[in-house]
């Protein structure tokens, strides 16, 4: 018999007893999932839980705030915060290739999420106490998809940011993995997390990064933020947030087109709005928005946003499309 409580008691059940006195540690993405997870471990361990978020500035517009701010804000958690934006651009420098810069991306995220880790652990030892489990956010498609089985490492590796390192030296605690993204939510919403994490919509570990057709360069991202923060604000406005899956917004940096604005000609480049409906991501609708409402962020992206003069509308379905472009 499936409810809310029981299975927020259940699991803080189990992760009492699977822990004992021991330390855990969690990465937030700014997604719900890792929100989600922690906030469930940490109503079962309390303070004996360190989070580690790393800002690897490939995020949208307020999100970083959001999880150094209202996340902590709301759970009490304790959150250490390693700014590595510099270290991430310039890992992509001239990398255009999709899975290369996947990979570019899951392999530095290892790296500076493993120093911290190491950080955590030895704060931790210095106090006599031992760091011994990972959380993690894994769903039940995840699990799914990525050919089931009992899991220890590599669950979400194509899907997370680059999977977990080969010499784990933590326990896995995946207090999500028998639940699907709506249930999620539920539980989100009854350990009391801020609807802005709950209800936010799903986002690729490997963010904006994966968002940009082409190099990943400050100037492109600062573009595709502000055009992606334009379409969140009116499809918020609209109240469609819970009506759609997501809506990555795309853009073409590889791409310019000729227009026209104010006495001059422009060449700019072009945004792609992708809003999809979905029940699970493994397959996908392109969603009907009203004209009105992408006629309003049509404008003010090409009024808003210096680089971009053209916004387009992704109409595939997922087959054959992916949801996001890379
Ligand atoms: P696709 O593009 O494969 O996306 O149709 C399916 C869902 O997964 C998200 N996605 C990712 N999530 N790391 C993630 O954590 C990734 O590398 C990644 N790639 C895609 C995507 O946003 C959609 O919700």
């Amino acid at each position: 018999d499936w409810t809310m409580s029981n299975v927020i008691d259940e699991q803080v059940d189990e992760i009492q007893a699977r822990v004992g006195d021991k330390h855990v540690i969690c990465g937030l993405s700014g997604g719900v999932d890792s929100a989600v997870a922690a906030a469930l471990v940490q109503r079962a361990v309390g303070d004996k839980l360190t989070c580690v978020f790393v800002d690897h500035g490939l995020l949208r517009k307020g999100e970083a705030d959001q999880v150094e701010r209202d996340y902590v804000a709301s759970t009490g958690v304790s959150l250490k915060v390693v700014d590595a934006r510099e270290r991430f651009l310039d890992a992509l420098a001239g990398v255009t290739d999709p899975e290369e810069k996947r990979k570019i991306i899951g392999r530095e995220f290892i790296r500076v999420f493993e120093q911290a880790a190491a950080e955590v652990v030895a704060e931790a030892g210095a106090h006599g106490e031992q760091v011994e489990f990972l959380v993690q956010g894994t769903l039940y498609p995840d699990v799914v998809e990525s050919g089931g089985g009992t899991g220890t490492a590599n669950i979400k590796s194509h899907h997370n940011v680059g999977g977990l390192p080969e010499d784990l030296q933590f326990q896995l605690i995946e207090p999500l993995r028998k639940l699907f993204k709506d249930e999620v939510r539920a539980v989100g919403e009854a350990l009391g997390l801020p609807s802005e994490i709950v209800w936010r919509q799903p986002f690729p570990g490997p963010g904006l990064g994966i968002r940009i057709i082409g190099e990943v360069t400050a100037d492109r991202l600062e573009t595709l933020r502000d055009a992606d923060a334009i379409a969140r604000e009116e499809l918020s406005k609209a109240g469609l947030d819970r009506d759609i899956w997501q809506c990555p917004v795309v853009l073409l940096a590889d791409v310019r087109s000729v227009g026209v604005q104010g006495d001059g000609r422009t060449y700019g480049h072009p945004i792609v709005l992708r809003p999809v409906s979905s029940e699970d991501a493994m397959t996908a609708d392109w969603s009907r928005l009203p004209y009105d409402l992408l006629a309003r962020i049509s404008n003010r992206i090409t009024n808003e946003v210096r680089e971009i003069n053209r916004v387009v509308l992704d109409v595939t379905s997922k087959p054959p499309g992916t949801i996001e472009w890379e």
